[in-house]
């Protein structure tokens, strides 16, 4: 047990190697929007609306991160505060017993998994940038061919490595490094989605797109949207995979936790709005199809900003703004695994980051390289590696990792609301939606998303 003593509050002996890592208070809420705010708002958001629902999804997906999201993110930062640690020790400390140390497993597990493909579309969002920028995506290419060269080959290895080493390089510099980068990023891409934003709503047609994204048809929705809006809320917050609770872990004790969850849910939810307002105006203006899934970003984009007046510009920037927001995302994921090896075999900063960013790139080759076939036998069953992993990462470790925080906040640890620190009365509903209602639905949407049951 005595890896796991409960460290004297913040006196600094609880990392290993000396003085423990801080976020300052605002330095927390940049790297936990940072790491919220990913290719989650700005590439998945954008085509499951499209395919589940327009306006009537962004109301349910609303719903669901402020009921659900919220709550469950409030629990994993309190239990990072409490137990001043990764995933690996944090709710050992806090149970006194030993078998809460598998969520750590869990989470690396997860996180590794997540990076994996995560880092392989960043790297996609990088190539894509420079391509626009070069202006090598004029009038006339045919869109989809070029991608799917593009991802049937092997040039998606070396931007994933280039992804990697960036986030390496952030990683090692420890929690004010993270922070100061997050500072930069953050409102550059608010910078960004704005000007963007304006430019495509002053495009003819923008209205309609608008209209698809913010005026609600109810009839459009289906069960099957309720618990993909529930999955993304998780998938959009970094929920289930101990990211945000790393995060809370260099948390200052004076800081609020319930404000600091509510200025990140709500960012995550501000900066989801923005892309929408950029993705349906640009689409519906040039007759594209929402509901065409995962290619809306790579392929539907390019073919309209090609076709607007110094598109390379305005295209160029969306993919750099998608870049940001996948970068400040997989620095939180490695954080995970390195924070994790810290804790777990007192590895030093430099060595964590070294071994765990050469492993995460390993096991992101096979992602890089199955997704367009470059490969072949990298398929079982319905779904190359690519796709196994995404699905075992968010359809499965995703929502056991939530359901463990919140059966363990709701029933485990009796000092919760004092950690979180709420009124009496907001500790009553935080408690119920992690004693009743969370677990319920996230069982639900786990026996959807892994196919157990069809809605
Ligand atoms: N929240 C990130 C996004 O929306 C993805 C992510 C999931 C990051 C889990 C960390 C952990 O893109």
């Amino acid at each position: 047990m005595d890896d796991f003593k409960r460290p004297s509050a913040d006196s600094g002996d609880d990392k290993a190697g000396g003085k423990a890592e801080r976020f300052s208070r605002s330095g927390f809420i940049f790297a936990a929007i940072g790491s919220s705010v990913g290719l989650g708002n700005m590439w998945k958001f954008p085509y499951i609306t499209g395919l589940y629902g327009g306006a009537a999804f962004f109301l349910l997906f609303t719903i669901c991160l402020l009921l659900i999201g919220i709550p469950v993110l409030l629990a994993e930062m309190a239990i990072g505060r409490g137990g001043r640690g990764s995933p690996a020790v944090a709710l050992v400390r806090l149970s006194g017993q030993k078998i809460w140390g598998g969520f750590g497993l869990l989470s690396i597990i997860g996180a590794f998994f997540i990076m994996s493909f995560y880092a392989v579309v960043a790297g996609w969002t990088l190539h894509y940038g420079v391509l626009t920028f070069s202006r090598a995506l004029g009038e006339g290419t045919d869109f989809a061919g070029e991608f799917f060269d593009f991802i049937g080959g092997f040039l998606p290895v070396m931007w994933q490595l280039v992804v990697m080493l960036i986030t390496g390089w952030i990683v090692l510099r420890g929690a004010s490094g993270i922070e100061k980068f997050n500072k930069i990023l953050i409102p550059s891409l608010v910078v960004i989605l704005l000007f963007l934003m304006v430019r495509v709503l002053m495009l003819d047609g923008a209205g309609a797109g608008v209209e698809f994204f913010l005026k609600p048809d109810f009839s459009k929705l289906t069960n099957e949207s309720v618990l993909v809006a529930l999955g993304h809320a998780f998938f959009s917050l970094s929920l289930g995979m101990g990211t945000m609770l790393t995060y809370g872990a260099y948390m200052d004790r004076q800081q609020s936790l319930g404000s600091a969850a509510l200025a990140v849910g709500g960012g995550d939810l501000l900066y989801a709005l923005l892309a929408g307002l950029i993705i349906f105006p640009t689409t519906f203006a040039f007759g594209i199809e929402p509901g065409q899934g995962p290619g809306l970003a790579f392929i539907a984009l390019p073919a309209a900003f090609s076709a607007m007046p110094a598109g390379w510009l305005f295209g160029g920037l969306f993919f750099i703004l998608l870049a940001i927001a996948a970068l400040t995302s997989c620095v939180s994921l490695l954080e995970v695994p390195v924070a994790y090896s810290m804790d777990r075999w007192r590895w030093g900063r430099p060595k964590a980051t070294i071994v765990t960013s050469v492993l995460c790139f390993l096991v992101g080759i096979p992602s890089a390289i199955s997704v367009g076939g470059a490969v072949g036998g990298l398929h079982w069953g319905p779904r190359s590696f690519f796709d196994w992993t995404d699905f075992i990462a968010s359809n499965i470790i995703l929502p056991l990792g939530g359901l463990i925080v919140t059966v363990f906040v709701g029933y485990v640890w009796r000092d919760a609301g004092r950690e979180a620190g709420l009124t009496a009365g907001w500790f009553i509903v935080w408690l119920f939606i992690l004693r009743y209602v969370a677990p319920l639905l996230i069982v639900l949407v786990f026996l959807h998303s892994s196919g157990i049951l069809k809605f």
